[in-house]
């Protein structure tokens, strides 16, 4: 079964308009997993806006399902990785003041850069994951990476599934293949949501993970934090 991760971001952007501590971070992350989810991923972003990393670093040791943090590798973001040791780091070329993940990366002109750092994480014993996109040739770069995970940016999936779903999908389905003939486990997110997930899941159903966020929480508007996660779930069922 595919494994739904958490991305309890939102609830800290929603925290941080405040200033205080509602909604809790921490609490909300265990409840997450006590609700059904197979893993919490966290993005500290280098100004802290959304989750921080004293959030982070509060959150570890309470996660006993599979803790995801992901992000552009600065320094202080690889320290804060080696420090807390999370099961899967997630690597994103975000700039540092972009509003959210838009790309992947460039594994053909950054393979050298992404090993180095993949290195330093597999010395720590941490699972690695490239965020891209779905072009083949970048996507036959990343085995020079050394990395053990790819997680394919879905943002043009999820754009263009309104309109043909079959259209939208050929890409992912060829990446997904190609990712697999390489021996590259899969990971998917970016705009996922109720509407869209389940087609996704069921063209590619050897996808290990999925991690979603805004629309998740959004969903828990309406339907509640554990209706909404069982409801994601239930999309993953093959
Ligand atoms: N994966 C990565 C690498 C991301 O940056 C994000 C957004 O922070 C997500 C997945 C989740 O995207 P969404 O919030 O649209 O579900």
């Amino acid at each position: 079964m595919t494994r739904l991760s958490v991305n309890i971001n939102k609830i800290a952007t929603i925290r941080n308009a405040r200033g205080g501590n509602i909604p809790d971070v921490h609490k909300a992350a265990i409840e997450c997993e006590r609700y059904g989810a197979d893993g919490i991923t966290v993005h500290p972003r280098p100004d802290e806006r959304h989750i921080t990393y004293e959030d982070v670093r509060i959150i570890r040791p309470d996660i006993k399902t599979e803790f995801n943090i992901e992000g552009y590798p600065s320094d202080k973001f690889i320290s804060l990785v080696c420090e807390v040791k999370p099961h899967q780091v997630t690597l994103v070329p975000d700039p540092p003041d972009v509003l959210t993940s838009n790309a992947g990366w460039d594994t053909v002109r950054h393979a050298s850069f992404l090993k180095n750092i993949i290195d330093i994480f597999k010395g720590h014993g941490i699972r690695t994951s490239i965020f891209i996109d779905t072009d083949i040739a970048k996507i036959e770069a990343a085995i020079k990476t050394g990395c053990d995970r790819l997680e394919l940016y879905t943002e043009p999936y999820a754009s263009g599934f309104q309109s043909d779903p079959e259209k939208a999908i050929g890409p992912f389905i060829r990446a997904a293949e190609a990712a697999r003939d390489l021996g590259l486990d899969l990971n998917a997110g970016h705009d996922l949501n109720l509407d869209n997930l389940k087609y996704f899941s069921k063209n590619i159903p050897w996808l290990k993970e999925v991690s979603i966020g805004h629309a998740l929480i959004s969903d828990a508007l309406y339907y509640g934090l554990q209706n909404t996660i069982g409801m994601y779930k239930r999309l993953l069922v093959k």
